[in-house]
């Protein structure tokens, strides 16, 4: 359990999954984490999805306020720990949480553990451009844009740039 001023985050387990399945199919919250909008997951997708992490393979954490209650989850993934380097790929799935400083406490405390225990260079992750909220909080977590991605992603009748951020070990 990685313990944060706002939050514990420790690893997915099964009994996760129904709190999963309900924000992987909010169309709010797709709107700025899933490429393709609107889409459904049924349970034998989630189950497919996660499955990897709960059996202990992939770094995928869920995300909990200081009473237990899950708030959302986190994954390094894809890591490769010979680069020392991983991608961050973080939901805070309850909405009423957002804004609160969950996320950026979230990064801060998965971001110790990635530069403290598995020594890992340095951390990078994927947003869409029209995503502000979480750019901020990337940015307040000393995450740079460095980039920009191939993909780009449809939301209405435009098309946005997804931009690569990173941060790097002091
Ligand atoms: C993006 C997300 C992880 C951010 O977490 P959060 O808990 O809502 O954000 P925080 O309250 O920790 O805010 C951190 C920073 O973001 C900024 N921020 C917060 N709410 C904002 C808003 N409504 N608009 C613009 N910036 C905002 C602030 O600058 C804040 O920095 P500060 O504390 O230094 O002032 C969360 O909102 C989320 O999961 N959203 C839905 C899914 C998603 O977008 N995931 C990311 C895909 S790349």
């Amino acid at each position: 359990m990685l313990k944060g001023k706002l939050v514990n985050i420790r690893w997915i387990k099964n009994s996760d999954l129904k709190y999963i399945f309900e924000w992987i199919n909010d169309p709010e919250i797709q709107f700025f984490a899933q490429e393709d909008y609107p889409i459904t997951f049924n349970q034998w997708h989630v189950r497919r999805i996660y499955s990897d992490g709960i059996k202990g393979k992939r770094y995928v954490f869920i995300i909990e306020d200081k009473t237990g209650y899950v708030i959302g989850e986190l994954w390094l993934y894809p890591i490769d720990l010979r680069k020392k380097m991983a991608e961050l790929v973080i939901v805070i799935g309850r909405k009423n949480f957002h804004g609160r400083g969950y996320g950026k406490d979230a990064i801060n405390t998965i971001k110790k553990y990635c530069f403290e225990k598995l020594k890992l260079e340095a951390i990078y992750l994927k947003v869409f451009s029209f995503n502000r909220k979480a750019i901020n909080c990337y940015l307040s977590c000393g995450f740079k844009t460095i980039g920009k991605g191939v993909k780009k992603v449809l939301r209405g009748d435009r098309y946005f740039e997804e931009l690569i951020m990173e941060l790097r070990k002091e």
